[in-house]
């Protein structure tokens, strides 16, 4: 049977683990290679653990366990000459380059009367232009295979706003103005560019103690578990769950990935359990 995305290339960011593992998994089993990058280390303003090198090599070892081919790197979203070079290595293994799944981000929190310059200056830099460099890396490669499709993971909270994330709910507003410029711009090239929009979904971004501080201040610290958090996610969104799974979003990129969405470009598509319904 021929896969949904078979014989493409799709380069992948923020893969180590979470939702970019779960898109390069569901990619990889639809026929295609990935090429993938993570910072694998630390962001000092990023109040829980980022994704470690062994996470990397767990996404190659599964993607390899499909029979698909991979070539990972280490690289840093906000540094444009190491993402073009991983990207332009992976390209020149593996032939050409279809998708882009730019899905690497960051979270933190404060009140915008209060946040440091360097906690915003971070997300602005990861969770905006990080999209944006990711994007320009992959434009000449994308030419050069006569098309293809770059999916931007923005956030319910780039189509609204909530208290306390000033900073993300601005990179992520930022990264549906990229889309729509970039859709756009890459048009007359067979280039669409779309953006997804997850309300919560299960990885280490939600599930942490930094994250459960700020949903369930008036708990004490022991008592913040997924099950006495679930509720307080679940009042965000329309349908009665209280978060949704990488799964969720990976089979809207692989939608928007392949021909089946040939004609849609400079979509916004929430993925949110009707979260922005309210
Ligand atoms: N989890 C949620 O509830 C949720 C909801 C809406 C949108 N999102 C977005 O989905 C995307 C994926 O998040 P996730 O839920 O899988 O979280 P995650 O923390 O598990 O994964 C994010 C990955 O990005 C990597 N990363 C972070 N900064 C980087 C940088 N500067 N350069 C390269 N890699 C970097 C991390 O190491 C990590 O592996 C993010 O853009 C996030 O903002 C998440």
């Amino acid at each position: 049977m021929t896969g949904r995305v078979e014989g493409k290339v799709a380069f992948i960011t923020g893969a180590a683990r979470g939702q970019g593992r779960s898109h390069a998994l569901t990619l990889a089993r639809e026929g295609a290679d990935i090429i993938a990058v993570d910072i694998t280390k630390q962001i000092d303003s990023v109040p829980y653990a980022l994704a470690t090198p062994d996470d990397l090599a767990e996404t190659v070892k599964q993607v390899e366990a499909l029979g698909r081919r991979i070539v990972a790197a280490q690289a840093d979203m906000r540094d444009y000459d190491a993402l073009k070079q991983a990207l332009d290595d992976g390209v020149a293994q593996l032939g050409r380059l279809d998708i882009v799944s730019a899905n690497a981000g960051i979270f933190s929190y404060g009140t915008l009367a209060e946040l440091p310059e360097q906690t915003w200056q971070d997300m602005i830099d990861t969770n905006l232009t990080g999209a944006w460099h990711a994007a320009k890396a992959a434009i000449p490669h994308l030419r050069a295979a006569g098309g293809g499709s770059m999916i931007l993971t923005s956030s319910t909270m780039g189509l609204m706003a909530i208290s306390n994330l000033g900073h993300y709910v601005a990179a992520k507003h930022g990264v549906v103005g990229l889309m729509r410029t970039l859709a756009l711009e890459l048009a007359p090239d067979f280039i669409r560019v779309n953006s997804i929009h997850p309300a919560s979904v299960d990885t280490d971004m939600v599930h942490n103690a930094a994250m459960y501080a700020l949903f369930a201040p008036d708990l004490p610290e022991d008592q913040r578990t997924r099950q006495t958090l679930a509720p307080r996610f679940q009042a965000l969104e329309v349908l009665p769950i209280p978060w949704v799974e990488p799964a969720d979003i990976s089979n809207a990129v692989l939608f928007l990935a392949s021909d089946e969405a040939r004609y849609i470009t400079g979509i916004t598509l929430p993925v949110d359990a009707g979260a922005t319904l309210k």
